[in-house]
């Protein structure tokens, strides 16, 4: 494939962004062999990919392992890891120690000098925010130059908009997808506003709006554990609104999912994760596709507008 994705800036940092980057939490998990998974890391590389997602928690820390095999201190990358929360009891859910302990763990399994988007890994909601110690830690941590840029990633609009206005963050991860701009549609502008780079997630909403389940064929793995039961199913029936629009463009439906997501330029990139090497070049393909036409968004428009009065 020839067609390299676009570049976006990073919020106002100087980073420049593959505009499609990978999410790599599924990226050790399975029976691959390490070899086999560095290989997909590397052929990420080749397609223009330069930003990578993962997370002390990912496959059991195999995801940040590998990706430090396949890439260590390299330059012109953008390595984006998260710290798990430690919450004891009454006690808050980062505590400083742990950051700063966290940074330092990834860095050393990054094979790394400095990670460039550190994020903690909670639910983001604005209780988890407002609490001192991680903010203190990052702070520190920046000054130390250990990390670039202070991140978090929320499911929350009140949590992402709190962080941002009081400049606790560089970057937000947030969802947006064709079923789930909820959180992040109130983000945007506000990120826009303060400089704050956005690294949209799940553009897939976990693979379903690839258009590859259906109601007689859901899907159970592991993996998707949190949108089974109902959610799994309404995710499924929602995404078949869809399909009919989708099968009138090139690309079909991952072409139509990740389009939508592209067309938000407050966005500085999507991190779809992939599994194989053959979903890493699909989901390149996915973002090479014809952008949306007008009469695609105002389908959309109408399918989503439809959804939200159905919730
Ligand atoms: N709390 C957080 O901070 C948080 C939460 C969620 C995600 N994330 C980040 O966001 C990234 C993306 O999220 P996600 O992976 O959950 O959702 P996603 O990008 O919407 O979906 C990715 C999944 O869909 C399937 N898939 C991908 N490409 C495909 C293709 N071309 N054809 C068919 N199936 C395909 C794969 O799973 P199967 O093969 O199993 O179907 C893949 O793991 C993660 O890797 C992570 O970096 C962060």
């Amino acid at each position: 494939m020839s067609d390299q994705p676009g570049t976006r800036t990073l919020g106002s940092s100087s980073i420049s962004l593959s505009e499609i980057g990978l999410g790599c939490n599924r990226i050790g998990e399975g029976t691959f062999c390490d070899e086999e998974w560095i290989q997909l890391l590397h052929r990420a590389v080749d397609l223009g990919v330069n930003v990578f997602d993962t997370a002390a928690q990912y496959a059991g820390g195999r995801s940040e392992e590998l990706v430090g095999r396949a890439f260590g201190n390299r330059a012109g990358l953008v390595i984006a890891t998260k710290v798990s929360p430690v919450k004891k009891g009454n006690g808050p859910t980062f505590t400083r120690t742990a950051v700063i302990r966290g940074a330092e763990r990834s860095l050393r399994t990054l094979r790394r000098d400095r990670i460039d988007v550190f994020q903690t890994h909670g639910s983001g909601s604005l209780a988890e925010l407002l609490e001192p110690e991680w903010v203190e830690a990052m702070a520190l941590l920046k000054q130390q130059g250990k990390i670039r840029l202070r991140g978090a990633a929320v499911f929350s609009a009140e949590g992402g908009i709190y962080a941002i206005e009081n400049d606790l963050v560089d970057v937000l991860q947030v969802t947006y997808n064709l079923l789930d701009t909820e959180h992040a549609d109130p983000i945007l502008p506000v990120a826009r506003e303060h400089g704050v780079g956005l690294l949209a997630r799940m553009p897939y909403q976990r693979g379903i709006l690839t258009g590859k389940f259906s109601l007689a064929h859901p899907d159970a793995s592991n993996h998707r554990a949190r949108l089974q039961g109902d959610r799994l199913l309404d995710d499924i029936q929602a995404a078949e609104r869809f399909r009919e629009l989708a099968g009138n463009r090139p690309g079909g439906m991952p072409a139509l999912a990740m389009q939508f997501v592209l067309a938000e330029t407050r966005l500085s990139c999507t991190i779809p994760g992939a599994r194989s090497v053959e979903q890493l070049e699909a989901n390149l393909a996915a973002a090479a596709a014809p952008p949306l036409t007008s009469g695609e968004r105002a389908v959309i428009a109408e399918i989503r507008s439809y959804l939200e009065a159905e919730d």
